[in-house]
């Protein structure tokens, strides 16, 4: 089986939350190496502010991970062994530029399948996500769900996916597709663009009424993220995962509603929940089966979610507060 220990790896978003996470694991793993291509659209420097103070051999390029000549210069100057795909643009940018928010998950992919066909590295971990799927059809929705991607961004991910697979099945190359459902944690992300949980705490801790979009009652699988982390490494390092893909999540449905009142509770809000027009294409429901992630690497998540949430709302109340 092989083992990060000593491999030189370049994250692509390696600025991001789940990025600079992975980032995190992957030294105290034992990497060689991690060096990071971010263009720091929504990347930001202190989110590997702990990396750079602990470890020596944490590189990091500001720059395009779409470009090809960028990241072969990059591949090669670094020697990587591995590349973690998690470059994107959140979901959010689909509103605004969905051209943009579809290519950048294809584009980028195709750079890496060019890369890896010249031989330039050896292994792909790729980061698809649990929007591919769109709303569930099906509950707990294991990986054989249908894809009905309903948003740009989704189709990109879907599309990235049924690309780097149908590169698995002609040349074989050494490649695992881990699908996350909702990640949330320290360092997600609380501006333009934001996701619902960093979003809420923001909106709460700025004297602003939280929102709920359509009626409250879409459900999400949420993940802390250094589960998620610990399960991108586990996925390399564990040659089963090659062609296959792997939904990481909780297996637990939770309501934005009842996620928003929750959010409320901890920080002690009692005014009102603002209602708004359901967004576009919003996904109605998302569960994930558990089971392939838990034979194949033996993956089950540590933290509960009512831990998780704790850790992540103390954060954002005390990065607000600095
Ligand atoms: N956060 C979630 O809930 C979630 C759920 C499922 C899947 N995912 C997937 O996990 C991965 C990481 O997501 P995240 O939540 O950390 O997002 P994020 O926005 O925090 O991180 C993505 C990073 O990619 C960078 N980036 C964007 N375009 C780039 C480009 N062209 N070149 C280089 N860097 C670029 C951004 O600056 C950012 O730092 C993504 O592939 C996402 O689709 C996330």
């Amino acid at each position: 089986m092989p083992s990060i220990a000593g491999k030189n790896i370049l994250i692509t978003g390696g600025a991001g939350f789940i990025g600079s996470h992975l980032t995190d694991t992957l030294l105290a793993a034992g990497a060689g190496k991690v060096a990071i291509i971010d263009n720091f659209f929504l990347g930001k420097m202190e989110n590997l502010a702990d990396a750079r103070k602990n470890y020596q051999n944490l590189v990091i390029y500001r720059d395009d991970a779409r470009d090809l000549g960028t990241m072969r210069a990059i591949v090669r100057k670094e020697q990587i062994d591995v590349v973690f795909n998690l470059a994107t643009i959140a979901l959010n940018y689909s509103f605004f530029n969905p051209f943009g928010a579809y290519s950048v998950n294809v584009d980028i992919a195709e750079t890496l399948l060019h890369l890896m066909q010249e031989g330039a590295f050896t292994t792909l971990i790729h980061s698809s996500s649990s929007e591919a799927y769109g709303s569930a059809q099906f509950s707990p929705m294991d990986e054989n769900h249908p894809l009905h991607p309903t948003t740009p961004y989704a189709a990109g991910k879907a599309s990235a996916d049924l690309l780097i697979q149908s590169f698995y099945n002609v040349l074989g190359l050494d490649c695992a597709i881990i699908r996350p459902f909702n990640n949330y944690g320290p360092r997600q992300n609380d501006q333009a663009l934001a996701a619902i949980i960093p979003l809420t705490a923001r909106r709460i801790m700025h004297g602003e009424r939280p929102v709920l979009e359509g009626s409250g009652e879409q459900t999400r699988d949420f993940i802390f993220v250094r589960d998620t982390a610990r399960a991108f490494l586990m996925a390399y390092e564990n040659e089963k995962t090659r062609g296959q893909i792997i939904n990481l999540g909780s297996g637990i449905e939770i309501s934005m509603k009842a996620l928003v009142e929750e959010i409320c509770a901890y920080y002690h809000y009692d005014g009102e929940i603002e209602y708004r027009p359901p967004r576009p294409a919003d996904v109605q429901r998302l569960c994930a089966a558990t089971g392939l992630a838990e034979t194949l690497i033996g993956f089950k998540p540590q933290v509960s979610f009512q831990d998780g949430l704790r850790e992540t709302l103390d954060w954002y109340q005390k990065s607000n507060k600095s």
